[in-house]
């Protein structure tokens, strides 16, 4: 009897082993964790329950029969992240590169399925060459169950990925599927095709670096909402976006305890809009200012600077802020951030995360590279995004709302639940020089006092928030020290709010 007993312990050793020590070495020279130590420092201690560590694959070709490490390159399980269940697989790069075979596919829709049953987040790590060669077709049979998954789970359970090796193929498409996607700098790479290949097609010499590091996808193309210093921080970080979110669509957002005192004002923020309207300042310092503890995840922060999008708290809730930033290209909207900001309000409307929209916008960039690129089409996916959502949605319009983009930014026409100005708003179709260089051309042409005259008389009568405030499409105009009280009193009153959209299969956002 003791001999089988034994026999478990050593079965389950030769498991945890995964490539062997020389492997584990290499990853460690590389600065890298291997798949059990980064699932030890995302979940809390001692909580990890492992599934499938005997899997093996089923492959007999190019002499496979012979090479079969159980688990098979990927730890599969669930454990817990400050209490709250979470689903977790990780690819173990010292078992055949960490590719995937049909039966690691297997391991891995497992957890995605219990995930979606149970309601939890699914984090998934990759460090991985994607499709085990050997495998042929099956190998992409499992992708496809994978993707498969990714896509009936997309807005039921958060889906996080985080790259934390060279990820190609299958690999970088499931993470594009999911919720959110971080990476680790200078150790992990994304792309379709690596180097190699795309060398003999293209003829171009690309380092991995160049062609899908951690700072082009984080900052350039968008595909990475962050990338963090190394294994160690990235898990720390990811327990600490966890605590944010619900475990899917069902839960509303949570809410833990506050110290921060929902009424407190912050008197400094008189002072944040300067004098000259054309001189930016840190949106940041409000958000900062207004939500619990200054303590704010953002999300992409290195792409498209000119908004800001992440999570905070209001009074222990959960909320989402969606900022324009005066300080990156005057907090314009352009493609990249109507992309940027569009998923995220996506995300936060899928899991019940209220809304908060802080606004200081002069327009949507003007130009031929932006009408090129289909900045209408781009800028629609915002516009889209904020109509649909029928979470709590709270604005307030720091200074300028001009044109279309007021319309985009959360306002009252798209369902705003609650919609405040500063004193220091000024609502209108466009900012005061340009408007009267179109209405008074004629008129002033040439006649540089008479068009400063005209601009003076504009904005007195436009670059204000009365006007809108008249028309009730603001609800009040609040002094900026206000600003947390007015948000928290609005969120209070928004606890019961439930509307819905007319029956439909799914929208057509324009993608
Ligand atoms: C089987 C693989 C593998 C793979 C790596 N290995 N990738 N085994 N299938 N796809 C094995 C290697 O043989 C090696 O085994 C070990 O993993 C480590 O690999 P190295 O090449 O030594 O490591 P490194 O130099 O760090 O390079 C990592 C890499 C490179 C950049 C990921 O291995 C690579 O380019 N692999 C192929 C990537 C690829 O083209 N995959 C297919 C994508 S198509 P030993 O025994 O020496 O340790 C795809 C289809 C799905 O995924 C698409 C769905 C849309």
């Amino acid at each position: 009897m003791q001999h089988i007993l034994e026999e478990l312990e050593i079965r389950r050793e030769r498991a945890r082993a995964g490539g062997g020590e020389k492997r584990i070495a290499a990853q460690h020279a590389k600065g890298k964790l291997s798949a059990r130590e980064r699932i030890a420092l995302l979940l809390d201690e001692n909580s990890f329950e492992e599934y499938d560590m005997f899997v093996e694959h089923r492959c007999n070709e190019f002499g496979m029969a012979d090479q079969k490490v159980p688990g098979d390159g990927v730890v599969t399980g669930w454990g817990t992240v400050n209490g709250r269940v979470v689903y977790v697989f990780s690819k173990d790069f010292t078992v055949f590169g960490g590719s995937l075979s049909l039966t690691h596919a297997q391991k891995i829709v497992k957890v995605q399925r219990a995930a979606a049953r149970v309601g939890a987040p699914v984090i998934g790590i990759f460090d991985a060459g994607g499709a085990r060669i050997q495998e042929g077709v099956d190998s992409l049979a499992g992708y496809a169950d994978i993707f498969m998954e990714n896509v009936l789970s997309s807005g039921v359970i958060p889906q996080i990925s985080v790259i934390m090796g060279p990820c190609a193929g299958g690999d970088v498409y499931s993470p594009a599927m999911t919720d959110f996607i971080f990476m680790v700098k200078d150790t992990s790479y994304m792309y379709v095709t690596g180097p190699d290949v795309v060398k003999t097609v293209t003829n171009e010499t690309l380092t991995h670096e160049e062609l899908g590091g951690a700072k082009l996808h984080s900052s350039k193309s968008g595909v990475a909402d962050g990338a963090f210093e190394n294994d160690l921080e990235a898990m720390t970080q990811i327990r600490r976006l966890v605590d944010f979110l619900p475990g899917s669509n069902r839960e509303n957002a949570p809410v833990r305890e506050s110290y921060d005192d929902g009424e407190r004002v912050e008197n400094s923020l008189d002072t944040l809009i300067p004098a000259n309207p054309n001189k930016p300042y840190d949106m940041k310092e409000l958000i900062l200012k207004t939500v619990d503890e200054a303590d704010f995840f953002e999300i992409a922060p290195d792409y498209a600077k000119n908004i800001i999008c992440g999570f905070a708290r209001v009074e222990g809730q959960s909320v989402g802020v969606v900022a324009n930033q005066p300080m990156a290209l005057a907090g314009v909207l352009d493609i990249d951030a109507s992309k940027k900001a569009a998923r995220f309000v996506r995300f936060c409307d899928a899991f019940n995360i209220p809304i908060i929209t802080l606004v200081d916008v002069p327009g949507f960039m003007p130009g031929a590279k932006q009408e090129v690129g289909g900045l209408i089409k781009h800028g629609a996916k915002l516009l889209f995004a904020y109509a649909e959502a029928t979470v709590p949605k709270v604005t307030v319009i720091t200074r300028k709302a001009y044109g279309g983009a007021y319309d985009v930014m959360s306002s009252k026409h798209l369902r705003g639940d609650v919609n405040y100005a500063w004193p220091t708003a000024e609502i209108a179709v466009m900012g005061s020089k340009g408007a009267v260089e179109i209405i008074f051309r004629a008129e002033a042409a040439g006649d540089p006092a008479k068009l400063a005259e005209k601009e003076a008389e504009y904005k007195a009568r436009f670059a204000n928030p009365f006007v809108a405030a008249q028309r009730g499409y603001i609800d009040d105009v609040i002094m900026p020290h206000s600003t947390r009280r007015r948000i928290a009193k609005a969120l209070r009153s928004l606890k019961g709010k439930k509307i819905s959209n007319p029956w439909k299969k799914h929208d057509n956002i324009p993608l």
